[in-house]
């Protein structure tokens, strides 16, 4: 009796346990999200990475992700991340609020490394639409962390900017048929991050020129990774979209 009952513990452990992805393009369904590894531009680079989904619920993920690179300086390598399933394909103008809330840290694997921990959201004309595609006008970046000196796409238009209670940096500029903007946090790294996502959508709205009509094809919530080793750990990660 005792013995069967440990078995079926362990089988429940193990239908639980964490699962890890290490191919460049590999997905995992993660509750109300999608874990990707987006290793999308390796090529010339040295090294690997892998990402595991520890935890996720309709609401929250949990999840982290190993990588060291080499070689290939100044391109980005990846973007391991989480992408909500649920919040997307509302208009900017149609949104009351858009909490998120992101508790991260680096582990003890880490050096020499240059990348940030960023959202990642995608604004298109059309209700729906996949990031870096014909149908992206936005590209709206949210860097809680920089590390080794990275600058995002473009030029600064803007220093200490006091959106959401923390202040930003902005940075603006073309990639292929979008816009990138990009708020980046003037005060260092906010570890543990709750807010809500329509402050920054009404200062763009408001302040960038971004038309109200825009919609949210995409938000996604991860590290980018130029060079050097990281352990990446997000510890909880929430996002969702309230309409008007
Ligand atoms: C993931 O990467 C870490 C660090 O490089 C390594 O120790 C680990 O074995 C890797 N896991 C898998 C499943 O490849
Ligand atoms: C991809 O990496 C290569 C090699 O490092 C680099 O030359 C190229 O600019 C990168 N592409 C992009 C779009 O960043």
């Amino acid at each position: 009796m005792f013995f069967s009952a440990l078995v079926t513990l362990s089988c429940i452990f193990s239908v639980g346990a964490s699962q890890t992805i290490t191919i460049q393009n590999d997905c995992l369904p993660a509750g109300g999200y999608t874990l990707c590894q987006n290793l999308w531009n390796t090529s010339g680079a040295t090294g690997s990475q892998n990402s595991t989904l520890i935890s996720s619920s309709t609401q929250t993920v949990s999840w982290f992700t190993y990588y060291t690179w080499a070689d290939g300086p100044d391109s980005v390598k990846s973007y391991a991340n989480v992408e909500a399933i649920n919040a997307k394909g509302v208009q900017l103008s149609s949104i009351s609020s858009a909490p998120t809330s992101w508790s991260w840290n680096f582990g003890t694997q880490y050096s020499g490394t240059q990348g940030n921990v960023a959202y990642d959201i995608w604004f298109g004309q059309a209700s729906s639409g996949r990031p870096s595609t014909t149908g992206s006008s936005y590209e709206i970046m949210i860097w809680l962390s920089t590390l080794g000196g990275m600058q995002p796409i473009g030029s600064q238009i803007a220093t200490g900017v006091a959106i959401a209670g923390h202040t930003w940096n902005l940075w603006k500029g073309p990639n292929e048929n979008w816009e990138v903007i990009s708020f980046s946090s003037a005060a260092g790294d906010i570890n543990s991050f709750n807010v809500d996502l329509n402050a920054f959508f009404t200062y763009l709205v408001s302040e960038q020129g971004v038309a109200g009509t825009q919609y949210v094809q995409v938000i996604q919530a991860g590290t980018e990774a130029v060079l050097g080793s990281a352990s990446f750990f997000t510890n909880s990660y929430s996002v969702s979209i309230v309409p008007t």
